[in-house]
């Protein structure tokens, strides 16, 4: 089977999903070697403005620079989440905490990413609006208003 290419699709927009993040985080302690070929993947990806995105992992924290008008980030892990704050040189930090997944929308011409958590068994919602969605979500559809009011006594 082909390998898909960037040069085989230019009209098609294309999100590039990495492993390693091909740019300095500033969490020295992953950054400390660098990643081969990250010059070379800027310089493929410069001459395909159909790439509207980069998301790497490996750091386990969110992250988010640009190559020019290219944006690359780093999800945030779903299973811990490390830091030494950026530029620190602190040691590592390590803390078991699941960030949002990274959510990444598609409609007509325009990328929206977002951190969604979805519902988990035995977290309770901060705000639930399960109860009144079905009219929430008419209104909204419809473009109508929304209620303020909430019983929030319960
Ligand atoms: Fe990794």
């Amino acid at each position: 089977m082909a390998r898909p290419t960037l040069a085989a699709a230019p009209d098609t927009p294309t999100v590039v999903l990495t492993h390693h993040t091909p740019y300095p985080t500033g969490s020295w302690w992953f950054d400390y070697q660098g990643v081969v070929g990250a010059e070379l993947l800027r310089s493929v990806l410069s001459r395909h403005p159909q790439v509207l995105r980069v998301v790497a992992g490996h750091v386990h924290r969110s992250t988010q620079t640009q190559w020019g008008p290219l944006v690359l980030s780093t999800a945030g892990s779903t299973a811990f989440q490390t830091g030494s704050g950026v530029g620190g040189e602190g040691p590592p930090i390590i803390v078991d905490h699941s960030a949002p997944a990274t959510l990444l929308w598609w409609r007509d011409d325009t990328l929206v990413a977002s951190g969604g958590r979805p519902r988990r068994p035995g977290h309770a919602p901060t705000c639930d609006i399960s109860e009144e969605w079905a009219a929430y979500g008419d209104a909204t559809r419809l473009g109508g208003t929304i209620s303020s009011h909430r019983d929030t006594t319960s």
